[in-house]
């Protein structure tokens, strides 16, 4: 009986969420295929890039009128679109185009970098701004978004950690979702919604050393665990979409990975949606030494189950010689297509191919709601980290406020990796804004650039030094540049670039307050900064609106209550480090030479996963654990009361973690198996809940069979993954 509930809870998690299909689709796209020319299939399956600067080029044209083009990426705006449409639809088959570009973190308003976003432990908010880049999306006549981008990263050496939710699958899977139904919702044919594309299927978070494009080799059970939940999860919002990653997993490229396509993706997990490859990644198998030539190439990708190819153009050169030659067979080129022809279908290409171009500007606009959407996200985003003495907000009485760092007066910097359309002219700074707010508190400014992420002629640390004397208060804006992170970014060292620190060192020793606010797309050294500095914000690269929600937080207008989406290391010697790791035999113990521990350096991260201060004092008490035992198709409930004991409405993240104390595998120390931000009133109390079932409790066992194993668990609810209020509950046999 249990089993069976367990089973039948797990299929009916699995199902797939699927977007309102034309009745007569399946007739239509038979229909289609019947009539295709082997090379109209093949060019379904092509995929090719635009200008920069979202033109099409001339061979698209030809190639569209020749119904030889399935797709193209970066051509956007809703007359360019319309244009290379229109030579589509005068194809013999008239088989429109579906319009891609990388919408990563907003379309023209930009939104904080997904790790931001993540950091909110909001995926609410997450699905808003995906919502409304949507709908910027849609508008500019593009039908598809490489988003989201779900990979699991332990590993901030790896640039593109800032294009995910961090290093922990529940989060990750609650934003996947969350961003997976803003950009599509229900019916991504809607006038206001697109294509979402779940990438970089897989493992790609987990590229050795962090290099970008390199090898991950990781255990099955792990893939299971950590690496697969977060697709998971978007298969089961509906994702139309997945792309396979650059890299190859346990040996094999993912782009030839027959085990991930067919095997985990469309076979176990029953995704109905077309895979494409990554940019140009079905050609780089034979860097990657798996196929002789193009053909081979082609043969491998296709046979895998990818069924678009992008930029490169080995399916098309030669799937008809394949054919021929019975390597690739009439049924996986039909089902390619099918795949390709259902997603044109779900998102209303056939019935509605145009964009309204006069629609266009009004939408794509920088409107009221989405500028106010994208400064509720940074403010949401931004992860106090240190407080000490309540050194922020910056105090009321503050008469000469000094603010320092080219980061603060850099528009374009605030959009980070992935921009989208977004323009710098559209960003407020926080210099823009902390001159308005000086105005109006009759604050006398000044403004250094001093030092950036990039050393330069401008750097001059004595000119700051000398303003800092003459202030009352520093508030230094310092981090990367907005290319340190992102795709091909990784890094070896950590440390602040520049000479941001020496700065920060300087204005330290003139003995004046000084708050650090830190723009960066991942954990960087803050060794000193953490022992010497009493303020510390993480404002990641918060976007359009970045300057006056960062302003604001720094003035205490509005409240700071984001959490790390991931473990900050002391140093790149403790990477890969994240808060669930599995119980070893001889857990770190200062007095035992013999345990799992450096000779030089703590094991403990500089901040722990979860971390994050409020500038209101929440108390969290009273933990009730609904009951001591329960079946292992049983649900549990756990829950604490949260009060906010300051003067001003404010969020706190409630978090629950677990851990299953003795199982047939090694099980993480904790693992969060939920979360909640909370909004309270001053004075106000609310107790927060969490129920804990079969999802929650079960893993994968030695022979990946998912289960509940009966046995002692321990949980904590708490606001970071150390520490907490804790109780336990068996599950029975
Ligand atoms: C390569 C990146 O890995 C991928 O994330 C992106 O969507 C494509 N380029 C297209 O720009």
């Amino acid at each position: 009986m249990r089993k069976i509930a367990i089973a039948l809870l797990l299929a009916a998690l699995a199902a797939p969420v699927l977007a309102a299909a034309p009745a007569d689709m399946d007739a239509r796209i038979g229909a289609l295929l019947s009539q295709m020319t082997v090379e109209e299939k093949l060019g379904q399956l092509q995929q090719l890039d635009g200008e920069a600067n979202g033109e099409a080029r001339a061979e698209h044209f030809d190639l569209a009128r020749k119904g030889l083009l399935g797709s193209t990426l970066n051509v956007r705006g809703a007359k360019r679109t319309n244009e290379l449409q229109r030579a589509a639809l005068q194809s013999r088959l008239a088989i429109p185009i579906l319009f891609a570009f990388d919408v990563i973190h907003g379309y023209r308003t930009i939104f904080p970098v997904p790790l931001g976003e993540a950091a909110s432990f909001d995926p609410a908010q997450a699905e808003t701004d995906a919502a409304l880049a949507a709908r910027e999306t849609r508008a500019s006549g593009v039908r598809w978004t490489f988003a989201p981008m779900v990979d699991i990263a332990r590993d901030p050496r790896w640039g593109r950690i800032v294009e995910g939710s961090g290093e922990d699958a529940y989060l990750g899977s609650a934003m996947a979702r969350a961003r997976v139904r803003g950009f599509q919702g229900a019916d991504y044919s809607a006038g206001d919604r697109v294509a979402a594309c779940a990438k970089h299927w897989a493992a790609y978070g987990a590229a050795e050393a962090g290099r970008d494009y390199s090898t991950a080799e990781v255990p099955e059970r792990t893939l299971y665990e950590t690496y697969f939940p977060p697709f998971r999860a978007a298969v089961e919002q509906g994702v139309a979409t997945f792309m396979s990653a650059f890299d190859s997993l346990n040996g094999v490229p993912c782009t030839a990975n027959t085990w991930l396509m067919r095997g985990v993706l469309k076979g176990d997990w029953g995704f109905p949606g077309l895979v494409v490859s990554d940019y140009t990644s079905v050609h780089e198998l034979m860097a990657h030494g798996v196929a002789a030539d193009g053909a081979d190439a082609a043969r491998l990708a296709l046979n895998a189950g990818v069924d678009m190819e992008m930029v490169s153009r080995d399916y098309v050169t030669n799937g008809a010689a394949l054919l021929a030659q019975g390597k690739i067979s009439q049924a996986e080129l039909d089902e390619a297509v099918r795949r390709v022809l259902r997603v044109k279908f779900l998102a209303g290409l056939f019935d509605k191919p145009y964009a309204e171009e006069a629609a266009e500007d009004a939408i794509v606009s920088m409107n009221g709601d989405s500028r106010q959407a994208a400064y509720d996200a940074a403010v949401k985003s931004f992860v106090l980290l240190k407080n000490e003495n309540n050194a922020l907000p910056i105090p009321p009485g503050v008469k000469n406020l000094l603010l320092v760092g080219a980061l603060a007066d850099d528009q374009a910097a605030l959009m980070g990796s992935w921009t989208g359309d977004g323009k710098a002219e559209d960003c407020i700074t926080v210099l823009q804004e902390f001159r308005a707010k000086s105005a109006e508190r009759g604050i006398r400014l000044t403004y250094l650039y001093a030092a950036g992420p990039e050393a330069s002629e401008k750097d001059d640390i004595l000119a700051a030094v000398k303003a800092a004397k003459r202030a009352d208060y520093v508030v230094a804006v310092l981090g990367e540049g907005p290319n340190m992170s992102g795709e091909a970014a990784s890094r070896s060292d950590l440390s602040l670039p520049g000479r941001q620190l020496e700065l920060l060192k300087a204005l330290a020793a003139t003995g004046k307050p000084v708050a650090l606010a830190l723009m960066s797309g991942r954990p960087v050294d803050l060794n000193w900064p953490a022992a010497n500095i009493p303020a510390i914000m993480q404002a990641w690269f918060p976007g359009t609106m970045g300057g006056p929600a960062l302003a604001d937080a720094l003035f205490g207008t509005v409240q700071p209550a984001g959490k790390l989406p991931l473990s900050w290391p002391r140093s790149v010697g403790q990477i890969p480090l994240y808060y669930n790791h599995l119980s070893t035999g001889r857990p770190a113990d200062p007095g035992n030479k013999y345990s799992s521990k450096y000779l030089d350096a703590p094991n403990t991260p500089l901040y722990p996963f979860g971390h994050g201060l409020t500038y209101m004092p929440f108390e969290l008490n009273d933990l009730r654990v609904s009951a001591s035992s329960i079946a292992p198709s049983g649900t549990v409930s756990v829950s604490a009361s949260l009060s906010n004991k300051g003067s001003v409405r404010a969020d706190e993240v409630v978090q629950l973690y677990l851990q299953d104390t003795v199982a047939s595998v090694a099980r993480p120390v904790r693992e969060l198996k939920g979360f909640e931000r909370v909004t309270l009133e001053p004075g106000q109390s609310r107790r927060v809940e969490f129920k804990l079932g079969p999802s929650e409790l079960g893993f994968y066992g030695a022979d990946l069979k998912y289960r509940v194993e009966p046995g002692e668990f321990r949980v904590w609810v708490s606001t970071s993954s150390e520490g907490g209020l804790q109780g336990s509950f068996n599950v029975a046999h």
